[in-house]
């Protein structure tokens, strides 16, 4: 399979970093989250007490910023100026602001110009929300996966049980579906199926499903 680009988006908790995770193992690719870089920006914002709303600081606070996403044992890894921020970023009140931080058309068009350097040399899947519009609107494979909401926070919820992360159902719904109606409906490339992106509903779809169905598919685009 030659060394295409894999674009992966979709709403909040839908499987798409456990899924992305997978393909790239299989085909050997490289995985990148590009949500862990909104993250990372967040938590950085977050202890320099700059507000969410203010695109102008946020902005030059990036511009100073070094992101940095490296394969690890276990998944990605992330770092912020040099320190490893990997589970701190999943922090709730990062989860929280991060929709926030994400709608700014500064933050954005520096958020895409890194991603797309990244993807240069392809061989690669990449999971967000604006990859198949805005950051590779040329790539050899677009995915949209969807499950509905009552399903993605069914599933957070295990995950958090498994982690040992006490939380509350209801709550994860609110967050999940509070973070989808801000991304979806923000000014700047919101989150939206690209014309040419298979659509894949994953309610009813194991992860091993998905990860099949994708692999098949670059298969033979690839
Ligand atoms: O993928 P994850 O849930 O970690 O992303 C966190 C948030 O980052 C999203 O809810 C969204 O606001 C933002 N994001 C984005 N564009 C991307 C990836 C993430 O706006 N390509």
């Amino acid at each position: 399979i030659k060394n295409i680009r894999i674009a992966l988006d979709g709403p909040a908790a839908a499987g798409k970093s456990t899924a992305a995770k997978k393909i790239a193992e299989k085909l050997g690719f490289i995985y990148i989250d590009t949500g862990a870089m909104y993250r990372t920006l967040t938590y950085k914002a977050i202890k320099n007490h700059i507000n969410p709303k203010n695109e102008q600081e946020l902005y030059d606070l990036l511009m100073n910023t070094v992101i940095e996403l490296k394969p690890g044992k276990e998944g990605q890894l992330v770092f912020l100026d040099g320190h490893e921020v990997t589970s701190e970023i999943r922090q709730q009140e990062v989860t929280k602001n991060v929709s926030d931080v994400a709608l700014h058309q500064l933050v954005r068009s520096e958020m895409v110009k890194r991603q797309q350097e990244l993807v240069q040399n392809g061989g690669i899947v990449m999971d967000g929300r604006d990859i198949g519009t805005a950051v590779i609107p040329d790539a050899e494979l677009k995915v949209f996966m969807s499950a509905t909401a009552e399903e993605r926070a069914r599933r957070r919820f295990e995950e958090h049980k498994k982690q040992g992360i006490e939380s509350d159902f209801q709550e994860l719904k609110a967050e999940i579906e509070k973070r989808d109606h801000i991304d979806s409906t923000r000014a700047v490339s919101p989150l939206v199926k690209a014309d040419d992106a298979i659509e894949l509903d994953t309610t009813h779809m194991s992860i091993t499903d998905v990860v099949n169905k994708v692999t098949e598919i670059a298969a033979e685009r690839g």
